[in-house]
């Protein structure tokens, strides 16, 4: 059952496309004629807490599990390692169950010995499993992720959220390697974000809505004629800016619709340390082939380097100092917020 559901999961992620509106055409930024920079002084490492990634762009949590998975899998890490990106894999608690399904995770260090690589499970987790999950995969850090709109609109996802504050709390002290928290889409708000700080998250991910959106693949999946829930959730603009009124700069890094060089660029000014992507990576590595995904993320470096120079940035920190513009529903959602 949930093995089918993984693909599902690829197949309609790949169907109800990446679209969306991630708020991102609302930020502006302001260009610079006269840069200090040149191409070659740009530099794309970056930091996210604890961890040194040499791209800024993560290749964000998708699948393993079900045997078709373990080839995505190995197709990911193989670019994510030909071009130096972190990759996180997708939830391991059904290997965690069945032992069996460990390889199509497990595929991905395989590939990657050297790279960072990020384990993942749900917030349903105990300490042990998020261990045995690190474990699986010599990982570097753990994503945990919270999926609640995502649970409650799969007929058989989970129904009780009782205690997840606390559960990720003792993660965060339990486990050895950094935790980073995300959405799956939906955001991550800043009175939530202010209990994950409490709670001794270090890292979030903030997964705004924009880009695979979990309610659209629900409606196509179940056939139902609707929209329902469509429209859930924050754009990654305002969960971003709210994740950082909670959060330093350093320790949050953004997904949810980022497809474009420019979208990187927006996300890294606004405040980001890196992009999360997972849903425009899928669709090229399927219709395309791993070839076109590491040509892909060639032109998505070449973009940001070219973007950075033009805005006279040769370090990502330094793209948090160059001014932008909100305008828009963004603009207008951080006056509602009371943000400035
Ligand atoms: C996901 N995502 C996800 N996230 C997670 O933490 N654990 C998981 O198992 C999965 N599974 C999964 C499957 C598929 C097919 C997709 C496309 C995505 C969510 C993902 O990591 C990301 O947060 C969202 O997809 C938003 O980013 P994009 O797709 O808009 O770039």
């Amino acid at each position: 059952m949930r093995s089918s559901r993984k693909m599902d999961h690829v197949q309609f992620a790949l169907q109800t496309g990446q679209s969306g509106n991630q708020g991102l055409t609302d930020v502006k930024l302001v260009p610079n004629c006269l840069p200090d920079a040149s191409t070659e002084s740009v530099a794309l490492f970056t930091t996210i807490g604890e961890l040194n990634l040499s791209s800024p762009i993560v290749v964000n949590a998708m699948t393993g599990g079900a045997h078709e998975t373990e080839e995505i899998n190995r197709e990911l890490a193989v670019a994510a390692r030909e071009r130096g990106l972190a990759m996180a894999v997708g939830s391991q608690m059904s290997a965690l169950r069945d032992p069996m399904q460990e390889s199509s995770y497990r595929i991905v260090r395989q590939m990657n010995p050297d790279g960072l690589v990020f384990a993942n499970l749900g917030s349903e987790a105990t300490v042990e499993q998020a261990s045995r999950a690190v474990d699986m995969l010599r990982a570097d850090a753990l994503q945990i992720h919270l999926n609640v709109m995502q649970e409650l609109i799969m007929p058989e996802g989970d129904r009780s959220f009782h205690g997840m504050l606390e559960r990720v709390s003792r993660i965060a002290e339990g486990t050895g390697v950094p935790l980073i928290v995300k959405e799956v889409g939906f955001g991550i708000p800043l009175e939530n974000a202010r209990l994950l700080k409490s709670a001794g998250v270090q890292i979030l991910d903030v997964g705004g809505s924009g880009g695979t959106n979990f309610a659209a693949i629900e409606n196509v999946r179940r056939k139902l004629p609707l929209d329902w829930l469509n429209d859930w959730g924050m754009k990654t603009s305002v969960t971003l800016i709210e994740a950082l009124q909670v959060y330093e700069r350093g320790r949050v890094m953004a997904t949810g619709g980022i497809r474009t060089s420019e979208d990187i660029v927006k996300v890294l000014t606004l405040g980001a340390s890196a992009a999360g992507m997972a849903g425009a990576l899928l669709k090229i590595l399927r219709n395309e082939g791993t070839q076109a995904l590491i040509d892909h993320i060639d032109e998505l470096h070449h973009g940001i380097v070219l973007m950075m120079t033009a805005l006279g940035a040769v370090r990502i920190e330094q793209l948090w100092t160059r001014p932008v513009i909100i305008t828009g529903s963004t603009a207008e959602w951080c006056r509602a917020r009371r943000i400035d």
